[in-house]
């Protein structure tokens, strides 16, 4: 993984040789073809073994009571769902465009975590400006990214949690902003956690942020993170419109 300081000669190596910067592009591309096509394999073959097991399972029911049957089903599904999100990265800057209603989008995505905050007994509050203007992204991965930082935010609360969201406009961006209350992250974790497979969860693969944050990367914008810990969390998605 390239740490910051990577990054940062990269990037001055791209600004002083336009050479490198075709050079590293094209790497930088080859590098996510590679990675979505062999997620992409993997999974087809996975989505088979797990589908022969449903059919043996169902056919000999009694498979179940089998040592490790359950376990094993449980480590395919699991798997299929890692390798979707690491193709997902890969996949993340191909956007599908088209008109993006702020308002109606946050709308749905609060909706579909409606039964995860009940669920949780998390208090929400959200504060959203109708009207707000419409830009052009692709709306299917946004309610992506951002559902996975209201999962995040879930997943960080305990008692008492609350979570409030915000979507209003600042100059020419359109700013979600979602706030917990929950454990929070110390300032050595901050960077990590934007970087694949870092988790602090038993059933977490680490992909979540740095999906998000390749997503709105995509749209042109910007994905930050104010954090403190024991007090909680704020991450800041930017998208120009
Ligand atoms: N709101 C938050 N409050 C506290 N910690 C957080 C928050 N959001 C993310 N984190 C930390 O960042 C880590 C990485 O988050 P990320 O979403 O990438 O992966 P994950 O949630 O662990 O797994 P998944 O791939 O299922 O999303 C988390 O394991 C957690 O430690
Ligand atoms: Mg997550």
């Amino acid at each position: 993984m390239l740490s910051k300081q990577d990054n940062e000669k990269m990037l001055s190596l791209m600004e002083e040789n336009p050479d490198a910067r075709e050079i590293i592009q094209k790497l930088q591309e080859c590098h996510k073809v590679t990675l979505s096509k062999v997620s992409h394999e993997l999974r087809n073959s996975l989505t088979l073994i797990n589908s022969s097991m449903q059919f043996i399972q169902s056919s000999h029911p009694e498979v179940k009571d089998f040592p490790h049957w359950y376990s094993t089903m449980e480590d395919i599904k699991n798997l299929i769902i890692l390798l979707q999100d690491l193709s997902a990265i890969g996949n993340a800057s191909k956007l599908r465009l088209n008109t993006v209603d702020p308002y109606a989008s946050v709308k749905a995505i609060l909706e579909s975590a409606r039964s995860l905050i009940e669920n949780n007994h998390i208090q929400l509050e959200a504060d959203c400006e109708e009207n707000l203007p419409c830009f052009q992204g692709d709306e299917t991965k946004l309610r992506e990214a951002i559902f996975n930082l209201i999962i995040n935010a879930c997943d960080a609360v305990q008692e008492n949690g609350y979570i409030h969201i915000r979507l209003y406009k600042e100059g020419s961006y359109i700013i979600f902003k979602i706030t917990d209350n929950g454990c929070g992250i110390d300032e050595a974790s901050q960077e990590l956690i934007f970087e694949p497979f870092v988790t602090t969860k038993k059933a977490g693969t680490g992909i979540g942020l740095p999906l998000a944050a390749e997503i709105v990367r995509a749209h042109g914008g910007i994905l930050t993170l104010e954090s403190e810990v024991g007090k909680g969390s704020i991450f800041t998605v930017k998208i120009p419109y």
